[in-house]
């Protein structure tokens, strides 16, 4: 088993921050991690499970070991006449599993096209765009525990999926290592064209007949326009979670801010962190190699060499001049290391 000191993690997180691993091992089959669980410095040492590196912030080096899943495989575990389980382990890139799902012409996840980052990730924080959230396609989460090495089971309500949240987000974080996801795809699928910018651009492809390759296509065109590209500008997407206030809050706010945009639920309304950052004047703002997004002010870049704390101290920042415009607390979406 290879355990490397002293690693660099710069090239492991898509914020291109520089920071220091103590202890690291590259795991690329189950058997390896199986044989790295039982070796004590699992038990001594703090744990970090790095999947593609695309939600988190370093501000600082890593004090014990980095285990770094890169196992890979999709399998079909259990078809019917129109569904399809397919088991994919936690190491696969996100995006190309999509691709591959679509080449297939089995529905469910395309409009989480071009999202970086690896399945393992994605159900910790419930990833989301475009009307759709990976719980909806989620069949099962399989994950191993880090105390005793055993295999666990997570049914969809296991996982307690909430906005941008889920049970490894709080009672099970680094407690486990997920080690691969059971999506529940549909060979008939339903086209979600709901969230108005996609209608929008398939209007403007001029696509005739709707599929779930032209849907795949049409987010990865709004996405690209808006989005900055992680191997060109640092970044982890959505540093921010759009907060949710209460319905007197928001008509409160609609007094002083008539032009406010909304996403209203049943006793709350979901404000979008973007607008609210960008009326605070943030959007564009660059100090050093730390900036607001030109395109999407609710993503932080890294130009080329800033620091976790740049980044961190800028979004305390944009915390602080919201939480006074609007009395509206936001809260980061990305992991702080
Ligand atoms: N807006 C602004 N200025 C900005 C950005 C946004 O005014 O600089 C306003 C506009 O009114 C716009 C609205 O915010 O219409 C919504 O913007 P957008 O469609 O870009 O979506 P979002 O609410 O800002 C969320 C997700 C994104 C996801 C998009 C599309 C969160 C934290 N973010 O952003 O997810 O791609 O919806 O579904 O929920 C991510 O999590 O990394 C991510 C990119």
């Amino acid at each position: 088993m290879l355990i490397a000191q002293n690693i660099s993690l710069k090239p492991f997180n898509s914020f291109g921050i520089e920071a220091i691993a103590a202890y690291y091992s590259r795991i690329d089959t189950a058997a390896a991690l199986e044989e790295l669980l039982q070796e004590p410095i699992v038990q001594h040492q703090k744990i970090l499970v790095l999947g593609g590196g695309s939600n988190l912030l370093f501000t600082k080096d890593v004090n014990g070991l980095v285990i770094h899943n890169q196992i890979r495989g999709i399998h079909i575990i259990h078809e019917t006449n129109d569904t399809i389980y397919l088991k994919v382990m936690a190491g696969e890139p996100w995006h190309e599993l999509v691709q591959y799902c679509v080449v297939k012409n089995w529905g469910g996840i395309e409009n989480l096209s071009l999202i970086p980052g690896n399945t393992g990730a994605a159900p910790i924080q419930n990833i989301g765009a475009y009307g759709v959230e990976i719980k909806d396609l989620i069949h099962e989460v399989e994950a191993i525990q880090l105390t005793d090495g055993k295999k666990i089971n997570l049914s969809n309500t296991d996982c307690a999926f909430g906005y941008r949240d889920s049970i490894f987000k709080n009672e099970l974080k680094n407690t486990c290592i997920i080690t691969a996801v059971i999506l529940r795809l549909t060979k008939n699928p339903i086209f979600n064209t709901s969230y108005g910018a996609i209608s929008t651009e398939l209007e403007k492809m001029k696509v005739s007949t709707l599929s779930i390759s032209a849907i795949s296509q049409a987010v990865i065109n709004i996405r690209s326009s808006k989005l900055p590209n992680p191997s060109i500008i640092g970044n982890a997407g959505s540093f921010f979670k759009n907060p949710i206030i209460s319905k007197t809050q928001y008509l409160q706010l609609l007094k002083d801010f008539p032009t406010m945009p909304s996403y209203p639920s049943r006793e709350t309304v979901k404000i979008p962190a973007g607008w609210l950052i960008e009326q605070c004047g943030w959007k564009g703002y660059r100090k050093g190699d730390a900036g607001c997004y030109d395109k999407q002010a609710l993503v932080l870049v890294n130009y080329g060499n800033a620091s976790g704390a740049d980044i961190y101290e800028l979004s305390t920042a944009i915390i602080q001049s919201v939480q006074t415009k609007f009395g509206i607390y936001l809260e980061r979406e990305v992991n702080i290391i």
